[in-house]
């Protein structure tokens, strides 16, 4: 049975109250990338990039999964064959949703990385500068997400997926950000069909053999009905 490999970003989360990143008023015309997601940015300023991922891990964890989210969790609960979900998102919404064995590439909010010894643990609600780690004690709490410069994780899982996928589905992501707006090419490299649903046309619309334009809490749950009447 088909293989169904999907890769979400922001969009799917900004019915859902989540600030996207490059649309009018998203996150990047408010912080400065190198200020709050980088590296440096977290040794210059520990205490910014902090109260950053602070405000965004208490505001995700009031958010609620919107239709898009839902219609992709039944997907995976009634498609015959494997489905894939992908995301960039830091946020659980598609969990909260009722997906199953999301791959965090850009690691999650609600995980926290010790800058020492690389242990994790969930993230308290507040981390503060200098946050003990409670495994080696050092304090070099941070978020577990993958800052610019930084390798995104579960990219060998990711590759092999593309690398087997009939259909590969692009949802509510831009193009701008490498190695995720390259994977619609893996995987048609791989013979998959591919299909963009997002608001507006991507950076990389042109690789997609099929595109579905507007918002995802609509064009996620009839693309879903359409695979699922098949
Ligand atoms: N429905 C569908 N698509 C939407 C909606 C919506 N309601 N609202 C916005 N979009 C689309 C926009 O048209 C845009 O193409 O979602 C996309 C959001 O793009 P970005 O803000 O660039 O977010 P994303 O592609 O996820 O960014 C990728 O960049 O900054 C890094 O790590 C960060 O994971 C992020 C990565």
């Amino acid at each position: 049975m088909e293989k169904i490999v999907i890769l979400t970003g922001a969009g799917i989360s900004a019915e859902s109250g989540l600030g996207t990143f490059r649309d009018e008023g998203g996150l990047w015309s408010q912080h400065r990338i190198e200020d709050v997601a980088t590296p440096d940015g977290f040794a210059r300023n520990p205490q910014l990039v902090q109260e950053f991922y602070n405000a965004r891990r208490q505001q995700a964890a009031t958010a609620k999964p919107n239709p898009a989210h839902v219609a992709l969790a039944r997907l995976q609960a009634e498609w015959p064959g494997e489905v894939i979900l992908v995301t960039q998102n830091v946020d659980a919404l598609h969990e909260k949703g009722g997906a199953q064995d999301v791959l965090h590439m850009h690691g999650t909010l609600a995980g926290a990385l010790c800058a020492g010894c690389g242990h994790r643990w969930t993230a308290p609600d507040t981390m503060r500068v200098g946050e003990l780690c409670p495994a080696c004690g050092a304090g070099g709490g941070r978020p577990d997400v993958v800052w610019f410069g930084e390798i995104p994780y579960f990219m060998d899982q990711i590759y092999a997926h593309l690398g087997a996928a009939d259909l590969f589905a692009a949802i509510g992501t831009s193009g701008n950000v490498y190695p995720a707006a390259g994977f619609v090419q893996e995987a048609a490299m791989a013979g998959a069909h591919t299909i963009e649903l997002n608001l507006d046309p991507s950076e990389v619309v042109s690789n997609f053999a099929e595109t579905r334009f507007g918002p995802a809490s609509k064009t996620v749950p009839a693309w879903v009905d359409e695979l699922l009447r098949r």
